[in-house]
């Protein structure tokens, strides 16, 4: 039986999105920024369903009741294709599933990229785009490697900034924790629209904080990367705390890591955090500190791994047979 599979990376959101349009198309509300990392991967294998007319979806070998991410791409997918196929699909991360890592995105990313060599329909970008978010609103960045802008007020519009050799930063994810997060980003997100008294402020920063960022990427300036991401992160988790009920993703483990960052970068050292849904922090550094920075975190907090990685690629099919 023919079966596809394809792999894609997570992406880090610098200039993040954090809350969505009113309406059921997953829209975010906000323009985003990332890079997509390297060696961590969502590898996604379909083939049709010949049992039974259900999709059916396994990740990390266990199968899942809830298909409500993958159910509305595999519809958008199959309107072009026109076929009706019901589809197993399996996918498989190696990193922590739902823990704050983005495996929704790559995981998404890699079903929408399986689906078209599978039914080789090749799709035009704005077709993936739409069919990704879908499934997970930042799942259309991990469509493109390097740094990527998701632009909400050009349908989406997905650009690469900059190539991943471009700019070779690097990145140490250090976890935290495995544990999966009690609540969902799509949860979190309806509460801090609902209830947060900063979330207008969050809104109107949007606009500053992507121009900044695109610019300082454009002229390789980590310095002030560095104050647009970190300002960027602390205003979505001051957004999750000030939601009621109180959302908080951080734990003192991550706090650890933020002082030490802090006295890394005292020390003279490039570097900066962000941190999503989930109590890891990714640290974004320059090659020739990213060493001691690493031997630092281990030394000096209690957290449990950092994988070291380079800015990563676009997706790719690996097999077709
Ligand atoms: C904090 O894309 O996981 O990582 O659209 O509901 O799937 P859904 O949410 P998701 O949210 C990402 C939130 C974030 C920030 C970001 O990546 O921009």
């Amino acid at each position: 039986m023919k079966e596809t599979t394809a792999i894609a990376h997570p992406n880090f959101a610098l200039v993040k999105y954090w809350g969505k349009k009113e309406g059921n198309q997953n829209r975010p509300a906000m323009s985003s920024i990332s890079i997509t990392v390297d060696s961590m991967k969502s590898k996604t294998t379909i083939h049709k369903n010949a049992s039974n007319n259900m999709h059916r979806l396994f990740i990390d070998g266990k199968e899942e009741s809830d298909l409500s991410r993958v159910i509305p791409p595999i519809e958008y997918l199959s309107s072009i294709s026109k076929s009706d196929d019901y589809l197993i699909i399996r996918s498989e991360n190696n990193f922590p599933t739902s823990s704050g890592l983005a495996s929704s995105a790559s995981g998404i990313a890699s079903l929408v990229t399986a689906y078209e060599a599978h039914y080789e329909i090749d799709l035009k970008m704005c077709e993936k785009v739409q069919a990704s978010m879908l499934g997970s609103g930042s799942s259309p960045r991990s469509l493109m490697g390097g740094f990527v802008l998701m632009n909400h007020n050009d349908k989406y519009k997905c650009t690469q900034i900059l190539q991943k050799s471009d700019w070779p930063l690097e990145i140490l994810i250090c976890i935290a924790s495995s544990e999966r997060k009690k609540i969902s980003s799509r949860d979190g997100m309806e509460i801090s629209k609902r209830t947060s008294p900063v979330y207008r402020d969050w809104l109107n920063i949007n606009h500053k904080h992507v121009s900044g960022a695109l610019k300082s990427i454009k002229e390789r300036n980590i310095v002030n990367l560095q104050k647009i991401t970190e300002e960027n992160c602390k205003l979505m988790h001051k957004v999750m705390e000030t939601s009621k009920p109180s959302i908080k993703y951080m734990t003192n483990v991550t706090e650890q890591c933020i002082t030490e960052i802090e006295n890394l970068r005292a020390s003279g050292h490039r570097l900066f955090y962000t941190i999503d849904a989930g109590p890891q922090i990714k640290i974004i550094c320059s090659p020739e500190s990213s060493q001691i920075i690493k031997k630092t975190i281990e030394d000096n907090t209690d957290i449990l791994k950092i994988i070291h990685t380079k800015i990563g690629g676009p997706p790719r099919v690996i097999n077709e047979d």
